[in-house]
């Protein structure tokens, strides 16, 4: 079986992958500088899986250290990559717009550097929903037009731009963007999730912190959004199902067909609101909220066309919106204090 490396493979999409791919007899390397992560979930991962220390290496390093990475694809001779590493806070990214570009662009370049001089030339890279330009009809489909609105969307498009130069200079690689839309939801065990440092910049995180009571409300950004019930609308994505449309893709880069772009999402939009009350009636538990100013660079709407990824990766979304609400509680209950807990 194929030796997969995955960079960022302690972080909330890396981890939930690489449980994903020890289930499917894949042999894991995992390499993390552990910024925004903690080594156990790669513990738990490897006793979820029953995997021994053949089946998933755990090394540390960063990637924008070349030596470093050299070293472990000399070690270990990874036939793909599947590319997590990088930063991910919007809000963030505004104000240290140079930690974005460095880590996501010059990272993503240094690993192809690496990736090149040994012979690896098959990548999955994680991209987003974000490049696509806000305010167009939906569903979005992969060949919508792409505009970024804020650095860290910036550093992702950057990367999306110089794959595609990079791969029609060289004709030997194959590259899946896989473009995801709002991944939320936990491993169904709940012993692996989503721990954002600090506040938690995101919906479905947010909601739980609400619901364990480690913070008093959620605040929703606006309700005079033209849907359905004013509150924006975006399509939210099981982590589990995200899992398996990596797999999907590397199986996919094995029919060599160069670079292709494929949005990872359910092609189903739900409002804040839905995902409020969803919440609280599924796992019975009340979810404070107030209406606030609508946040700054938020769309009204987004959500996948996600007809290329059933056609091309055989892919698409099992789980349902109750599933990703009950398992982002289950992981939360049990882990109030995520990782470290
Ligand atoms: P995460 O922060 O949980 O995981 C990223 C991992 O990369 C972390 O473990 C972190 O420690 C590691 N990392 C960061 N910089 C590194 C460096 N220089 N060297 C080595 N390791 C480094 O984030 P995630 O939610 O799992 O996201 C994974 C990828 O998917 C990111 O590239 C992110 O931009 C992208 N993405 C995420 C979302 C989302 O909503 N979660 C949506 C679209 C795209
Ligand atoms: C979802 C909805 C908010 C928090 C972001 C990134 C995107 C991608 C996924 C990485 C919106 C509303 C949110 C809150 C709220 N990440 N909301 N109160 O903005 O769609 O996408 O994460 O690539 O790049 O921009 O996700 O979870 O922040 O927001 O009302 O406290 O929830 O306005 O309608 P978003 P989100």
């Amino acid at each position: 079986m194929k030796k997969v490396l995955v960079t960022g493979g302690a972080g909330y999409i890396g981890s939930h992958t690489i449980l994903a791919l020890l289930k499917a007899g894949y042999q894991v390397v995992s390499f993390d500088n552990y910024c925004n992560s903690s080594p156990q979930a790669l513990q738990r991962v490897k006793t979820l899986a029953a995997a021994d220390d053949n089946a998933l290496v755990v090394e540390q390093g960063d990637i924008l250290d070349a030596a470093r990475l050299k070293e472990v694809f000399v070690a270990h001779q990874p036939a793909v990559v599947i590319h997590f590493a990088g930063l991910k806070a919007v809000g963030e990214s505004v104000r240290l717009p140079l930690n974005y570009y460095q880590t996501n662009v010059a990272g993503t370049l240094i690993l192809c550097q690496v990736m090149q001089e040994a012979g690896c030339t098959d990548l999955v890279f994680s991209s987003s929903a974000t490049v696509y330009r806000p305010e167009q009809q939906m569903p979005l489909s992969e060949e919508k037009d792409r505009f970024a609105v804020n650095p860290y969307g910036q550093s992702k498009l950057m990367v999306e731009y110089i794959l595609e130069d990079f791969a029609k200079a060289n004709p030997e690689w194959n590259i899946a963007l896989l473009r995801y839309f709002n991944p939320v939801g936990a491993d169904v065990s709940g012993q692996i999730g989503e721990d954002p440092n600090g506040l938690p910049n995101n919906l479905m995180p947010f909601i739980s912190q609400v619901a364990v009571g480690k913070l008093d409300k959620l605040s929703i950004f606006g309700d005079d959004y033209p849907t359905p019930d004013g509150t924006g609308v975006r399509d939210y994505i099981h982590v589990s199902d995200l899992a398996d449309g990596h797999l999907a893709a590397m199986r996919y880069l094995e029919s060599k067909p160069g670079l292709e772009a494929f949005n990872l999402g359910s092609g189903a939009g739900h409002s804040v609101l839905e995902i409020v009350k969803t919440f609280e009636q599924v796992n019975q538990v009340s979810v404070p909220y107030q209406i606030v100013e609508r946040r700054p660079g938020d769309a009204p709407v987004s959500y996948a066309c996600p007809d290329k990824s059933l056609h091309l990766l055989g892919w698409k979304t099992k789980k349902t919106l109750v599933d990703m609400v009950r398992d982002s509680w289950n992981w939360q209950k049990q882990n109030p204090n995520g990782y470290t807990s």
